[in-house]
């Protein structure tokens, strides 16, 4: 397929029903974050493109994610994955874990919650600093699903030859990947970019080459970009324009990745 698709994806019609081998996104995170806007030396320039609002009604919001989560259901395979990132968020002083988006996957089976854990971030001087975010993972059906352990395998540091067949070992449900740096390589002028080798070993594990792999919440195309980089194909959706340029520019150029 290869297209990303500028309306919203909480109606994804291009889309045939069981088409789909796995979806990943990192959702709007609903805390007030200005897609749209491009930032230069610290100030705020306007961009032409729509302004998505990051501050909807909390029932509004996670409306809107049921229904996308509803179309990817439609779409996925039988033998399909979803992988959702999302994070805690801090609001009126407490912490708000994001564990409610379980009531959507209430037919679907959680085979891991991901602690994704990163070395830097917002500081704060009355309560730790956070340093990671969830990444769910659930399946259509109980067992049969795509899962290529071998190729994700991670160097073992406490490899000894007398007692373990193999250098390699699984990464476990904690991995450490950075954040995309302001002068990472794969940088775009996208406020919420997720970093290509989370994504990466996500659609390794869950997929073989040629299947489709939808990112509903495209952003900068990182979903897009890897997808292609590994001989898969790719869809998607991205409301704002100027993220869709960004995203066509990184298809038609590649990043420059950390694999
Ligand atoms: C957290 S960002 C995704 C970033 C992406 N993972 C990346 O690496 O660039 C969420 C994106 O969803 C877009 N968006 C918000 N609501 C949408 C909707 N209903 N349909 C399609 N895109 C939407 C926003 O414009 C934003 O670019």
């Amino acid at each position: 397929m290869n297209k990303i698709f500028n309306h919203s994806c909480e109606d994804m019609f291009e889309i045939p029903d069981k088409s789909v081998s796995l979806m990943v996104t990192s959702p709007p995170y609903n805390i007030d974050i200005q897609y749209g806007h491009k930032w230069e030396n610290g100030k705020q320039v306007e961009s032409k493109g729509v302004k998505y609002s990051d501050n909807l009604e909390e029932n509004a919001y996670r409306a809107m994610l049921s229904r996308v989560i509803e179309e990817t259901k439609r779409v996925l395979k039988d033998d399909g994955q979803i992988w959702f990132n999302i994070k805690n968020r801090y609001d009126k002083g407490v912490i708000i874990p994001p564990f409610w988006i379980m009531d959507f996957f209430k037919d679907m089976y959680l085979k891991n919650i991901i602690i994704w854990n990163f070395d830097w971030g917002g500081a704060t001087s009355k309560r730790f600093c956070s340093r990671y975010e969830y990444v769910f993972f659930f399946t259509k059906q109980k067992e049969k699903y795509t899962f290529n352990l071998d190729d994700v395998k991670i160097p073992a540091l406490n490899y000894r030859p007398d007692r373990y067949k193999s250098q390699l070992k699984n990464p476990t449900d904690v991995w450490k990947i950075s954040m995309v740096s302001g002068n990472s390589p794969e940088r775009t002028d996208h406020p919420a970019q997720y970093p290509e080798e989370l994504i990466e070993r996500i659609i390794k594990v869950g997929t073989n080459p040629g299947d489709l792999v939808l990112d509903p919440f495209m952003g900068s195309g990182t979903t897009a970009a890897v997808a292609k980089k590994l001989g898969r194909q790719y869809v998607g959706y991205e409301l704002e324009p100027e993220y869709i340029k960004i995203a066509e520019e990184r298809l038609k150029n590649g990043t420059p990745t950390l694999f």
